[in-house]
């Protein structure tokens, strides 16, 4: 979604924003804009489209000469996707330029009041009220400005500003959308996004609901929104430049695929240490593991897929009934079930998608426990959990998520073990054998990942279809979900996902003469049953392509197959899934798509 970056220093701010706003381009947008404010005079130049566009009209930055700004890019929420509605905005009389991430709810009240007081406005976003506000509360004190304007306000808002009045100084706003602060060698940063600070500080502030901070080239001071003075914590980033960087892959995705098996081992090898899982000091105990009579697992698209993979691991080992819920569907849930005996797991890649986090705010009011998988550390889902396991994937870029997806499932796999052996349900024999299947897992990628190497020659089956179905059972079908999933994002290709039995109670009307069938066959326990519903559907028309090991029962029915290496059930999913990503990245790639940033999508999804 939107992105936000400001840099005050010494040297030119521009190119410096337009290389931060590039980092952020990933977030998924759909205009951008650059504003410098130099020795009293803002100078700022917005486009709708990529930030290429501004690097074209600013030679690179470099007719933009001063020292302090602020860049944007915009997923648009309230009013069109053009020129005049791209941020930043500006105020009437030119002073305060100002940019802004989140939806401000009570906006129309704000503007008819401001408009009714002559006030001109040039867009038709909920942002320009802000900027106009800030005018109408300025009496010569920027700080006092800000103040007053964010009491007004209702909402989620990151927001920066700059005041032609004090060239050099820019306060950041923090309220429930994500705003880091980077404390560099005689220059700081602002950002929405940890990953376009790396390349110049990796010493951080994570800013807190409630916060502004005013940014100077001498230093970083936080207030409260009453402008108290607040104390801070510098915390050091691991994340390196390079993975960041596409590092001489076509796109960000396929380099993320390929990535799986390191990202993997990163999430489990910190966590099995003697051959017993340690989810570290601050996890859940047996003692607290024992209170709980349900487990929800809550997250949003590929995260929730990766929860459906987690509940079929967990209710296998541990027994425990696992509810596995949209996080969408969740906050407005009514049933009055969550209480202190449920523990609620929350699953997210970058730890501020909204609708997750709003979910488990809500959970946590009922009385439950939240535990968060999440990746991004210290994302507002982390900071708003009472236990945290990271997934150490490293920043991904590319929005269809893979190597997020793939570490998430190994820690809810990590975690379906701990909590069985915390609770008794298997013995110390069954323990380390699981065990030792989890710490296989990454070597199974690798070998997945290499027996799939000529994968692309399967993309005519698919690249012309109109529709493709996934089919599978039970982890399998939880596979088939997250594969549609990746097809649809990035091929538009219509693809869905259905529990294979399933199909003749309405969906097999479907099928005609030709139709590609993805049949995911990796359940050697429910082979048979598979197998017949390929045959269910061949008899039908369709062109089945089959994902299994060799040898596998559905290998005679299916037309066309994709082998993986052979699993054990309980662990599949994060194998499965490789030829099924594999294949949408090069249908994908054929029908000439925008992989990495697919058309209406964004990477981290702060709004509802
Ligand atoms: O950052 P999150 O994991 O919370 O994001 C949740 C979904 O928006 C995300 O998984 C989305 O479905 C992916 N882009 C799909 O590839």
């Amino acid at each position: 979604m939107c992105g936000i970056i400001g840099y005050t220093g010494f040297e030119q701010a521009a190119p410096i924003i337009l290389d931060g706003l590039t980092k952020i381009e990933y977030r998924g947008y759909d205009s951008a804009g650059i504003a410098i404010n130099a020795n009293g005079k803002i100078n700022l130049v917005k486009t709708v489209g990529r930030v290429q566009a501004l690097y074209d009209r600013t030679h690179d930055g470099k007719d933009m000469p001063g020292v302090c700004g602020i860049g944007h890019t915009r997923w648009g929420t309230h009013g069109a996707i053009s020129e005049r509605n791209a941020h930043p905005h500006m105020s009437q009389n030119g002073k305060f330029i100002l940019a802004h991430n989140g939806i401000v709810e009570n906006y129309t009240r704000l503007k008819a009041d401001l408009l009714a007081k002559g006030v001109v406005f040039k867009s038709d976003t909920d942002t320009e009220v802000v900027v106009q506000l800030l005018e109408a509360n300025y009496t010569g004190d920027f700080k006092e400005a800000v103040i007053k304007t964010v009491a007004m306000l209702e909402g989620t808002f990151a927001l920066m500003i700059t005041c032609a009045d004090y060239p050099g100084t820019l306060y950041a706003v923090k309220q429930n959308a994500p705003v880091i602060l980077g404390l560099g060698e005689k220059e700081n940063l602002v950002a929405s996004d940890v990953t376009c600070l790396i390349s110049r500080t990796k010493n951080v502030i994570y800013m807190e609901d409630g916060e502004m901070a005013e940014i100077t080239t001498e230093g970083i001071k936080l207030f409260d929104f009453a402008g108290n003075p607040k104390e801070y914590e510098v915390k050091t980033v691991d994340w390196d430049i390079a993975s960041s960087e596409k590092g001489g892959y076509e796109h960000f995705m396929i380099k993320e695929i390929f990535e799986q098996p390191q990202a993997v081992r990163s999430a489990i090898s910190p966590r099995i240490k003697d051959g017993k899982i340690n989810f570290g000091e601050k996890s859940l105990t047996a003692e607290d593991l024992k209170k709980f009579n349900r487990i929800i697992i809550t997250a949003c698209g590929s995260a929730y897929y990766a929860g459906l993979a987690g509940k079929f691991a967990i209710e296998k080992l541990c027994g425990i009934p696992v509810q596995t819920e949209l996080a969408s569907e969740l906050r407005y849930n009514e049933s009055g079930c969550i209480d202190e005996h449920t523990l609620v797991i929350a699953v997210s890649q970058s730890g501020e998608t909204l609708d997750t986090l709003s979910a488990i705010k809500d959970c946590k009011a009922c009385g439950a426990t939240v535990m968060s998988i999440v990746n991004v550390v210290e994302s507002s889902i982390a900071r708003a959990s009472d236990f945290v396991a990271y997934t150490y994937a490293g920043p991904e870029i590319a929005v269809a998520t893979t190597k997020g997806y793939s570490t998430q499932v190994a820690v809810l796999y990590l975690f379906a073990v701990y909590t069985a052996a915390a609770l008794g349900r298997i013995n110390s024999g069954e323990y380390t054998k699981l065990v030792s299947e989890i710490n296989a897992i990454p070597e199974k990628m690798e070998t997945c990942i290499e027996m799939n190497g000529g994968i692309e020659c399967m993309t005519p089956l698919f690249d012309k279809a109109e529709h493709v179905f996934f089919i599978g059972r039970n982890t399998d079908w939880a596979v088939a979900m997250e594969g549609a999933l990746k097809l649809k994002e990035i091929s538009y290709i219509h693809a869905e996902a259905y529990a294979a039995g399933e199909m003749k109670h309405g969906t097999i009307s479907l099928i005609e003469e030709g139709t590609p069938v993805i049949a995911v066959c990796s359940n050697m326990r429910l082979q048979d049953k598979t197998a017949s519903n390929i045959i269910e559907v061949k008899a039908r028309g369709a062109e089945v392509t089959m994902v299994g090991p060799k040898g596998c029962e559905s290998e005679k029915q299916a037309n066309h197959c994709i082998y993986i290496p052979e699993m054990r059930d309980v662990f599949a999913e994060i194998v499965t899934v490789i030829p099924l990503q594999m294949l949408a990245y090069y249908v994908a790639k054929a029908r000439g798509c925008d992989i990495d940033k697919p058309r209406n999508l964004a990477k981290s999804v702060t709004v509802e």
